[in-house]
């Protein structure tokens, strides 16, 4: 399978729509947290079992590893997990799922694609579009979690995030994390390589005001 496919190219224009979450969840009305650039999905699969009090939606540009983890899903019966195939910054675009903005609680970008080269950046997952749409559409309150182990994209995430003055940097300890979508502070799969190679992680957590 492709490591990397280029998220400008356009195949990926059309994303997938999601259902009514009413149609894919046992209870719609739970919190629910997406997960962008979510690969395989392993980390989902296991925040989806150890907290039922949330609903899950992975969004993932390799439409194979999608197809695997819905599959996955129907085998488990997972009740609160979703996998959306597609390209993230144009998942709103999409007018269906436009609706599912104001039931946002939390997003997760958890070590997105560098493409280190200058003229690649615009391929990176975090671009001023979606970050404007978002923070004109999520609900105040709700949380956007950024981590990578790459200095030059934390910073231009950052740069591209603290750019809206709608969104606020927050301190770790005024967060609870007890009762975020990741209580028990799981690890994503690139997450594991990282401490085991003992790289260093740059994580930031802003809010919409
Ligand atoms: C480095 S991997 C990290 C996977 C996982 N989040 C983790 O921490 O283990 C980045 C993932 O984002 C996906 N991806 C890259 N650009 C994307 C985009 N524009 N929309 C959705 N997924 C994307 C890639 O296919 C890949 O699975």
């Amino acid at each position: 399978m492709r490591q990397h496919v280029n998220p400008l190219s356009k195949n990926f224009f059309e994303i997938d729509p999601i259902p009514p979450l009413n149609q894919v969840f046992e209870n719609p009305k739970l919190p629910l947290h997406l997960d962008i650039g979510c690969a395989s999905g392993d980390f989902l699969f296991e925040l989806s079992l150890k907290n039922k009090n949330w609903n899950y939606v992975g969004i993932e540009i390799r439409e194979k590893l999608v197809l695997n983890a819905n599959l996955k899903i129907k085998s488990r019966e997972n009740k609160n997990l979703y996998f959306s195939f597609g390209n993230a910054n144009n998942i709103f675009n999409q007018s269906k799922n436009k609706s599912i903005i104001d039931f946002i609680t939390s997003i997760s970008f958890n070590f997105p694609d560098p493409w280190f080269k200058k003229k690649h950046h615009k391929r990176r997952v975090i671009q001023p579009k979606l970050i404007n749409l978002l923070s004109n559409s999520m609900k105040r309150g709700s949380l956007i979690y950024i981590k990578t182990d790459v200095r030059d994209l934390f910073d231009h995430m950052e740069l591209t995030i603290s750019e809206s003055i709608k969104f606020k940097k927050i301190l770790y300890q005024d967060i609870k994390f007890h009762e975020s979508f990741n209580p028990n502070r799981i690890q994503t799969n690139r997450e594991k390589y990282v401490i085991l190679n003992q790289l260093k992680i740059y994580e930031s957590i802003y809010k919409k005001i």
